[in-house]
């Protein structure tokens, strides 16, 4: 087959801030997925984006060629609106799990695309993975005739969906580009929009835990991404939203899910709680739904029905005990005064360390490793109180995980206060 360009032209035209074409962008994701662009000249092209960045247009096409390079999940046979919400990612963010029950409460479909955890923050499946019993990988049919019965699945992406973005992303991975936010938005929106899904709600996380670790490149970010899904047809809000210090007080996979029962009980530690009825009246706006009360439907056990439903209907036991860690150890406060920090990076870091989490993607984690944490920024503490309780079945990784937290604390006189509010801004 006779190729249309040259690669080493199209890194050329990006080396030197150029534009590249929509047919050149449609080449290079099509050449790449077929094998034809070799990595080295995949991973020095994302050199040169991350480097010189890209246009909305190429931004927009680049998106698009990643979406042509596999299937489209459709919905519409539901007959009902489906809302989806992404994170960018952080620590102790396990708002999908009450969150996609809620929005179903309320009739809109929730089909929950989700990740495993890379680095220190946490992924969605290894969570729910702690639950005996519970399945990841769902066929298309089991995934639409669950939404059609219980409204909210969260299961794994097939194979199908973006293929080109799952090549990227491992080059990128290596090649230290992922940081690119027209990358990271293409490479989001493409299997969000692939996905099918009718509305989109994105959480932009800021701070330390975060990919985005200050207020205007998330907002760069979040305005790149809720531009794509408008241009593709999909109703798009994003909230940024602070990861400066870990959301609730667990960090880890069964610890998580635990916390998550306890919200969709109605209880739950209150940013938690904040940040799923939030996220919930967006999801729901966007599909159209404006008279609902999510809080209500935390409280009075409607979102618990369907999590029930929904963690049985991919063969979990949703009353089964959870894995606990086999070791503990407790971190004390070293000062009297107010927590004014607890870093989310460190935390996260900790967690990983101790076996939550994974360095490649082959790693197994465990499910009852993890930090709990005993105050919040905010809180009064005391010398020598518990502040955060350390948990692994390995206990030769508990140095690591102390060495992580090494800076982690800040305790500052009494009367001083966390500059910390949750909700950063909006951006539709
Ligand atoms: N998550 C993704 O799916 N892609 C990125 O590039 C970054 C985070």
């Amino acid at each position: 087959m006779t190729e249309s360009f040259d690669a080493v032209d199209i890194i050329r035209t990006k080396r030197d801030r150029g534009t590249l074409t929509p047919e050149q962008i449609d080449w290079t994701i099509d050449a790449y997925t077929r094998g034809v662009i070799a990595d080295e000249q995949m991973a020095a092209l994302n050199m040169a984006i991350l480097l010189n960045g890209m246009d909305r247009a190429e931004i927009s096409r680049w998106t698009a060629a990643m979406i042509a390079s596999g299937e489209r999940m459709d919905f519409s046979s539901l007959g009902r609106p489906t809302s989806d919400k992404h994170s960018t990612g952080g620590v102790g963010d396990k708002i999908t799990l009450p969150l996609a029950p809620l929005v179903a409460v309320f009739g809109v479909a929730v089909p929950q695309l989700s990740g495993r955890g890379l680095g220190h923050t946490g992924g969605t499946l290894d969570k729910l993975e702690s639950i005996p019993g519970w399945q990841a990988h769902l066929s298309n049919e089991h995934m639409l005739r669950q939404l059609a019965d219980v409204g909210a699945v969260i299961c794994a992406a097939g194979t199908g969906l973006a293929p080109a973005d799952k090549k990227l992303y491992a080059l990128r991975d290596v090649t230290g580009t992922v940081e690119a936010i027209p990358l990271i938005a293409s490479s989001i929106m493409s299997k969000k929009i692939a996905e099918g899904t009718g509305s989109l709600v994105l959480d932009v996380k800021v701070g330390s835990g975060a990919f985005m670790k200050d207020v205007a490149q998330a907002r760069e970010l979040a305005e790149t991404m809720v531009a794509l899904g408008k241009d593709a047809g999909v109703d798009t809000v994003a909230l940024l939203t602070d990861m400066s210090t870990p959301l609730g007080l667990t960090a880890g996979n069964a610890i998580e899910v635990e916390e998550s029962v306890e919200v969709l009980a109605g209880g739950g530690p209150s940013d938690v709680v904040e940040l799923t009825v939030r996220l919930a009246e967006e999801m729901l706006a966007c599909a159209g739904v404006h008279d609902a009360d999510p809080a209500a439907a935390l409280k009075d056990g409607r979102a618990m029905d369907v999590w029930n439903r929904m963690i049985e209907a991919q063969g979990g036991d949703p009353r089964a005990e959870l894995p606990v860690a086999k070791e503990s150890e407790v971190v004390l406060a070293p000062a009297d005064g107010v927590l004014v920090g607890l870093d989310a990076l460190a935390v996260g870091v900790a967690a990983w360390r101790l076996g939550a989490g994974r360095a490649r993607k082959e790693d197994r984690v465990q499910a009852g490793a993890g930090v709990r944490l005993h105050a919040k920024p905010g809180a009064l503490v005391r010398a020598g109180e518990p502040l955060l309780t350390l948990l692994t079945d390995t206990p030769d990784k508990f140095d690591r995980a102390r060495e992580a937290l090494a800076d982690a604390v800040v305790i500052a006189p009494e009367g001083s206060r966390p500059a910390q509010q949750l909700i950063i801004d909006r951006i539709a």
